[in-house]
């Protein structure tokens, strides 16, 4: 392969910082940093930062007949092999979705050849707002993929989606990039879809299992992880079987969703949606269920307490995970763990035959709550991902199932 050369664009946003780590991150993956810094940008990083990281000038201004001798600006943008927007602005979407070429980074942007990949960052209501959302549109329908952006509190205070997607998730989408470069043609070939044809199974949220009508056994799960994994593998063109328990969550826009209670339903209908190139575990499925289901509701009696005799559920993960015509070419499975956690993922991987487990820490607020710190194990060893939002940690993780699946 020759050199990996991306050309990035940074807008002007608080989030341009991070836009610093991102040519870092991408420097230790052997792909090399263009920059052109949009006169916003620079108020909030300077060239002299970006060009140390980039080891290379950085672009400015349109009409610098220098630069135009040295690389015509047209040149520039058709060097690289994708062109990275990040922060991409509501202003600087606005442009581009209209086509226009006021600036180096919007001139670059329509004479261009190349994919484009956009992370947006903004405040929530510029990004809620409808302008912004029919410029989204009119950008993806031109082609251009988009990283994020994540949900969470932002600089002004305010908290919603807005916020841009984490350097290592571009990173992720950028690598993705290359990994599906030349596959298929059009859209495919950007790496926008590279998940198009597959097919994914993905469970989530807890499971409850009934003791009467009215009472039943239960845990705490939320299910946003699961949702949001879902989510981001069918926005990379994954045909994705979302098989939910119990949780307040919205069905993913273009995922197939079977709604159920128990785990003996959960493993049903997972079994029903095989065959599948890949199986996400990522329900916290009820280890056991009482043995028997009281037809009408238990009463409070003198004579002492209802005994609950439990019965073992089945492991759905380990299902998957049994050798035979139907097994997925991929099977990753959750660990939740409280202590030891890598030690007790890599048993896990062993004794439940799956390929990744996604080893998480809950001896915080990470049940029910928005951000998530995950190491990847494998049979190869450990990968550990830094704290970000389950948005991010599922955008990670479907463009490495991506990479695995290539
Ligand atoms: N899992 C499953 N079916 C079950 C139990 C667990 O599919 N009946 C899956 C989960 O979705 C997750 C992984 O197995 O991907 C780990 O689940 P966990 O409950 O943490 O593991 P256990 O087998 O219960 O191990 P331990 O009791 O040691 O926590």
């Amino acid at each position: 392969m020759g050199e990996r050369r991306i050309l990035l664009i940074v807008g002007g946003g608080i989030a341009a910082y991070k836009s610093l780590e991102l040519v870092r991150l991408l420097a230790a993956e052997n792909v090399r940093t263009r920059a052109i810094l949009t006169a916003a940008g620079a108020q909030f990083v300077t060239p002299l930062s970006l060009g140390a990281l980039t080891q290379d000038k950085v672009y400015r201004d349109l009409f610098d007949l220098t630069d135009e001798a040295e690389m015509g600006h047209i040149e520039l943008s058709r060097q690289a092999d994708l062109v990275v927007v990040a922060p991409a602005t509501a202003d600087l979407m606005a442009r581009a979705a209209n086509g226009l070429a006021n600036d180096l980074a919007t001139t670059a942007l329509l004479a261009t050849d190349k994919p484009v990949m956009m992370a947006p960052a903004m405040n929530v209501r510029m990004w809620e707002h409808a302008a912004t959302q029919r410029n989204l549109a009119q950008l993806k329908a031109d082609g251009v993929t988009f990283v994020g952006p994540d949900d969470g509190a932002m600089a002004c205070g305010e908290f919603g989606p807005g916020r841009m997607a984490e350097p290592a998730a571009i990173r992720d989408a950028v690598m993705a990039f290359y990994a599906h470069r030349g596959v298929g043609a059009g859209v495919a070939a950007t790496g926008a879809r590279p998940l198009q044809g597959r097919r994914i199974l993905v469970t989530a949220g807890p499971t409850i299992e009934p003791i009467d009508p009215v009472r039943f056994l239960s845990n705490r799960s939320s299910g946003k992880q699961g949702f949001a994994i879902a989510a981001e593998l069918a926005k990379l063109g994954a045909d994705v079987r979302l098989v939910a328990g119990p949780v307040g969550l919205d069905n993913p826009s273009g995922v197939t969703v079977t709604r159920v209670e128990t785990a003996a339903q959960m493993l049903g209908a997972c079994q029903a949606a095989l065959p599948a190139d890949a199986a996400v575990c990522v329900a916290a499925v009820a280890d056991w269920r009482p043995a028997a289901v009281a037809a009408t509701k238990l009463k409070k009696t003198k004579t002492g307490l209802p005994a609950i005799t439990l019965a073992e559920n089945p492991d759905i993960l380990a299902t998957l995970s049994a050798p035979g015509p139907n097994r997925p070419r991929l099977v990753v499975g959750f660990a939740a763990e409280t202590d030891d956690v890598e030690a007790h993922a890599r048993a896990k991987l062993a004794r439940k035959g799956c390929d990744w487990i996604v080893a998480n820490d809950v001896s915080g607020d990470v049940m029910g709550g928005d951000a998530n710190e995950v190491a990847i194990v494998t049979a190869a060893g450990v990968e550990r991902w830094p704290r970000a939002p389950k948005g991010a940690v599922a955008a990670r993780l479907a463009h490495a199932i991506a990479a695995a699946l290539a």
